[in-house]
């Protein structure tokens, strides 16, 4: 099964704009974008095959019936790529709930709304579908700050395995890509006050390959997932070597 028309969260910049327009070049594409200006954007590089909506995915409200709504106006959706995320790193001592639940808002309880109600619509038509979730290393090699955007992440591999045993007789597929670094805002963002660059050179130097990962590496292997007919309920590692930690020799 190749992906007709896909919903793709986190489509305004790093991995998920990459995954956007890379899957623009091989079908229909929906890019959830919290601001019209950066839907316009991506419209037109898109060349007619980017549509946009507008949604907070932190917020419940906006959220609220966005499948619905994104196939009323551009027809049935038929895969997902949830890309959008939020990562701020925090000492354990200010860490609260609410801060849990900033990054549980958007990182997994929007996807799971999305998956759930794409399942659901998929099954009632009797489509096959795929849908793909962007996951990280952290989850499996915490880092210090890292405990609610860790948590967000492995909430999310939980449910892509439990949802594709429910989804899987349908004929619907549903992967996770971890992540090592990659060079995107995120990355950049999330730890304002260091020295950037010294952090950044430290960061790829943990990797096997001595660098860190560009977004479009990443999605490649997204739209790969998204259309490998025999991969479900997987987590997919693409790290430069992270996990198995930094070069050396005996
Ligand atoms: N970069 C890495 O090293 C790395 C590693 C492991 C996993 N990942 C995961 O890969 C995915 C993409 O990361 P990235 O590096 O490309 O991040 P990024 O450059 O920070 O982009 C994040 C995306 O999420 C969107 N987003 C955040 N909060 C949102 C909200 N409330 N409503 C709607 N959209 C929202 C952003 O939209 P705005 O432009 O409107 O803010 C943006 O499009 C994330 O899930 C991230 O956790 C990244």
């Amino acid at each position: 099964m190749r992906v007709l028309r896909t919903l793709v969260t986190g489509a305004s910049r790093g991995i998920g704009r990459a995954i956007a327009l890379g899957l623009s070049r091989l079908g229909e594409v929906i890019a959830v974008v919290r601001r019209e200006e950066q839907g316009r954007e991506l419209a037109a590089e898109g060349k007619g095959c980017i549509q946009w909506i507008q949604a907070d995915l932190a917020d419940r409200k906006s959220r609220e019936g966005l499948l619905r709504r994104a196939e009323e106006l551009f027809g049935p959706i038929d895969s997902l790529v949830h890309a959008a995320g939020v990562a701020k790193h925090l000492g354990l001592n200010a860490t609260d709930s609410a801060f849990l639940l900033e990054h549980m808002e958007v990182n997994f309880f929007s996807g799971f709304e999305l998956a759930r109600d794409l399942g659901r619509v998929l099954v009632e038509r009797r489509q096959a579908g795929s849908m793909v979730f962007l996951s990280s290393t952290l989850v499996v090699r915490p880092a210090s700050g890292t405990l609610a955007y860790a948590v967000s992440k492995g909430a999310l591999e939980v449910m892509v395995r439990a949802l594709a045993v429910e989804l899987a007789p349908h004929g619907i597929r549903v992967n996770a890509l971890r992540l090592g670094a990659f060079d995107t805002e995120m990355l950049r963002r999330n730890r304002e006050g260091d020295d950037e660059e010294e952090r950044l050179q430290r960061l790829a130097a943990m990797h096997l390959l001595g660098r860190l990962g560009e977004a479009e590496e990443a999605a490649q292997l997204a739209i790969h997932l998204l259309n490998a007919g025999f991969a479900t309920g997987a987590i997919w590692t693409l790290d430069g070597g992270l996990l198995l930690g930094p070069p050396g020799g005996l």
